[in-house]
């Protein structure tokens, strides 16, 4: 049986879930099933991004240890996925031990490799994106060119990724694949910011003390402990839950690989991930399916702005399988969408009700009346082989969209 790999981001627990991360995990699951007809062998992993900055310092404003308060939250995602019928096969968390081992084991495949060198760290710093940036890409005012929000400058000893060795790899890759970021109006965006030029990425940090430590190693001599980048970290993820420095025995499952990834985050795994992968001589991904916003009034729906919409309180009210429709149907694949309670009532209305619902009492009405409910299939390839035919085209379609988001 071919197997096939699908990933959702793992969610940081700087704050509990809202629709977007509902919406991300929704499609992967929809994918999974939807493999799972064609009678392929599924594993879907998701789960919690739990160390850095931006972590540190929601635990600290809730007067909890890092540890504890990642406890607390990452239960709220799991708890939540379960409650939505998500059928994940493994969840994930960066406080894995298992994890933390894979993030020093390719850490050391890079610097033996010589990817990774040491030197210092001068530029500016997001920490909600938990992002670098230098002068010239800042907003106004030294913000975030992605969220707006205003930087930190950084100044300190750190490792550096050789990025810039990869660029052309890069660009021959994606060039060679044109279906492997789609839409595919973000691989174009992907190429042009690859043509650019890229830095070298800078991969540890010394200020801090939240994130797995660099291992021990007596050809490096630091003047402080080093601590991983949490992007490094987390892109991990994708590995670790397959063994990759363990058993290894779910890596097969890596020769398929499909990401599905909010805009926001599509560079980190686009260019840095794919990166990575090169350097540690790994199959790339085949898709990384990139999707829209949810937005409210035409802010993006985020936890740092606040204005975010409670998925477990949707639910309760509408049901699980009418928000899972809700958000499928409404947004286009790869643009964003405003969340609104009308639009939502109005798709469960005339949709599932009216529609759906409608056909079904019909055909249940007509069958009692004309045939006692029973079904009888003799000649039905005789009567309705024009019919038949139609249905057999949609069936096709519908599978030739669903490989070509
Ligand atoms: O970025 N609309 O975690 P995160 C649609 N830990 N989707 C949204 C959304 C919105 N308004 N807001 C969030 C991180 N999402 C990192 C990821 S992966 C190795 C590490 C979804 O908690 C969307 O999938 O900020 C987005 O990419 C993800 O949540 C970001 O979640
Ligand atoms: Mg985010």
């Amino acid at each position: 049986m071919q197997k096939r790999y699908i990933t959702s981001p793992i969610y940081y627990v700087n704050d509990v879930p809202h629709i977007g991360h509902a919406y991300t995990t929704f499609l992967c699951d929809m994918l999974k099933k939807f493999y799972q007809l064609q009678g392929k062998d599924m594993l879907f992993t998701t789960g919690t991004d739990e160390h850095g900055q931006k972590i540190e310092q929601s635990a600290q404003k809730n007067a909890l240890e890092p540890k504890a308060y990642a406890d607390k939250i990452s239960a709220r995602f799991r708890e939540l996925w379960n409650e939505f019928h998500i059928d994940y096969d493994i969840f994930v968390r960066t406080t894995d031990n298992t994890h933390c081992l894979s993030v020093q084991k390719a850490f050391e495949i890079m610097y033996d490799k010589g990817d990774i060198y040491k030197g210092s760290y001068e530029g500016h710093y997001c920490i909600s994106c938990e992002s670098f940036f230098t002068q010239t890409q800042l907003g106004e005012n030294q913000s975030c060119p992605d969220c707006g929000k205003v930087t930190q400058i950084v100044e300190e000893e750190s490792y550096f990724f050789a990025l810039s060795k990869y660029q052309d790899k890069l660009l021959a890759h994606f060039r060679a694949h044109p279906n492997m970021i789609a839409p595919a109006f973000y691989q174009n965006e992907i190429i042009h910011f690859v043509e650019t030029g890229l830095n070298d990425l800078s991969i540890t940090r010394t200020s801090f003390e939240w994130g797995v430590p660099l291992p021990h190693n007596p050809k490096r001599k630091d003047d402080k402990p080093h601590v991983m980048y949490v992007w490094l970290d987390a892109l991990l993820s994708y590995l670790s839950p397959l063994g990759y420095m363990a058993d290894g025995e779910k890596m097969p499952y890596w020769e398929h690989t499909t990401h599905f990834v909010g805009k926001d985050i599509l560079r980190f795994h686009a260019v840095y991930w794919v990166a990575f992968l090169m350097s540690l001589e790994l199959p790339l991904p085949k898709h990384i399916y990139t999707h829209g916003w949810w937005t409210r009034d035409g802010a993006k729906m985020s936890k740092s702005i606040g204005n975010v919409v409670n998925p477990k309180e949707v639910a309760n009210a509408y049901g699980v399988e009418s928000l899972r429709y809700f958000l499928l149907r409404e947004m286009p694949f790869g643009q964003d969408g405003d969340f609104s309670q009308k639009a939502l009532i109005e798709r469960i209305n005339a949709e599932l009700s009216n529609d759906m619902g409608n056909l079904l009492n019909r055909l249940c009405g007509m069958s009692e009346k004309y045939f006692d409910l029973k079904i009888d299939s003799t000649d039905v390839e005789a009567y309705f082989s024009e019919e038949l035919e139609q249905i057999h085209t949609l069936a096709h379609n519908t599978q030739e969209k669903m490989y070509h988001i």
